[in-house]
């Protein structure tokens, strides 16, 4: 029997248009409730939320983008996210790489968290996969200098794929060096995939990469 999805945000509805960032920028989105100067945290398809929740209830002082394509996902975290007293979470709903690019600025960021993302596994489907040469290049673009690139994944062949995006990418610092990867990280929170995959004995592949401060000679 299929629930009825509810649809009614019980309190403030945090979340944002691209339209709208656009417009009003994240400093207009996030005034009055995180002081400046803004620390930007964004999450990359946080399907569940649980994640991005537990890390704005530990910094109430830093803003949080959470970017999640599925409608039925963002509204749920709506919804989650109204029955707390947060004030420091908005919430989009479309694709990362339009966010990414339309309305981060350049050197805005100081961490892009984006765990287990669909591994798409067929060759045919490799375009699919977020995690792509250009993409990196923008979030690397978008990180202030010293800031942080995660990413998780459980799907092996996916983790050879991010770890030849990343290390390709010349903003980007591998913090785990000389490993590609961690497979595990003492005092990370887990997402409700990690907790599913972790049951089942799957190997977990955490990258940890950091954005180089400018060169004259390196790229911008
Ligand atoms: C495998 S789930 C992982 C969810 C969560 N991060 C976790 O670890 O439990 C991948 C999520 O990314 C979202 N997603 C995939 N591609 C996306 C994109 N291009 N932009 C925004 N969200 C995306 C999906 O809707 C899904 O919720």
């Amino acid at each position: 029997m299929s629930r009825t999805l509810k649809h009614d945000i019980p309190g403030a509805d945090w979340r944002v248009g691209v339209d709208e960032a656009l417009r009003r920028g994240w400093h207009g989105l996030f005034a009055g409730d995180v002081p400046a100067p803004l620390q930007l945290v964004v999450e990359i398809g946080f399907g569940r939320g649980e994640f991005l929740m537990e890390l704005a209830e530990r910094e109430p002082k830093t803003a949080f983008v959470g970017i999640e394509y599925s409608f039925k996902r963002v509204l749920k975290m709506a919804r989650r996210l109204a029955r707390t007293s947060l004030r420091n979470v908005r919430l989009v709903q479309a694709p990362a790489e339009q966010v990414v690019r339309d309305t981060l600025g350049d050197a805005s960021v100081s961490t892009f968290w984006i765990n287990f993302p669909d591994p798409w596994p067929k060759k045919r489907h490799f375009k699919r996969r977020l995690l792509q040469r250009d993409f990196v290049a923008l979030l690397a673009r978008r990180l202030a200098p010293g800031g942080l690139l995660h990413v998780a994944t459980d799907h092996p062949g996916y983790a050879e794929w991010i770890d030849e995006v990343l290390r390709a990418e010349p903003r980007l610092e591998n913090c785990f060096a000389p490993a590609a990867f961690r497979a595990d990280v003492p005092g990370r929170r887990p997402t409700a995939y990690e907790l599913e995959w972790r049951a089942l004995g799957r190997p977990l592949h955490f990258f940890g990469y950091a954005r180089r401060r400018p060169t004259r000679a390196g790229p911008d």
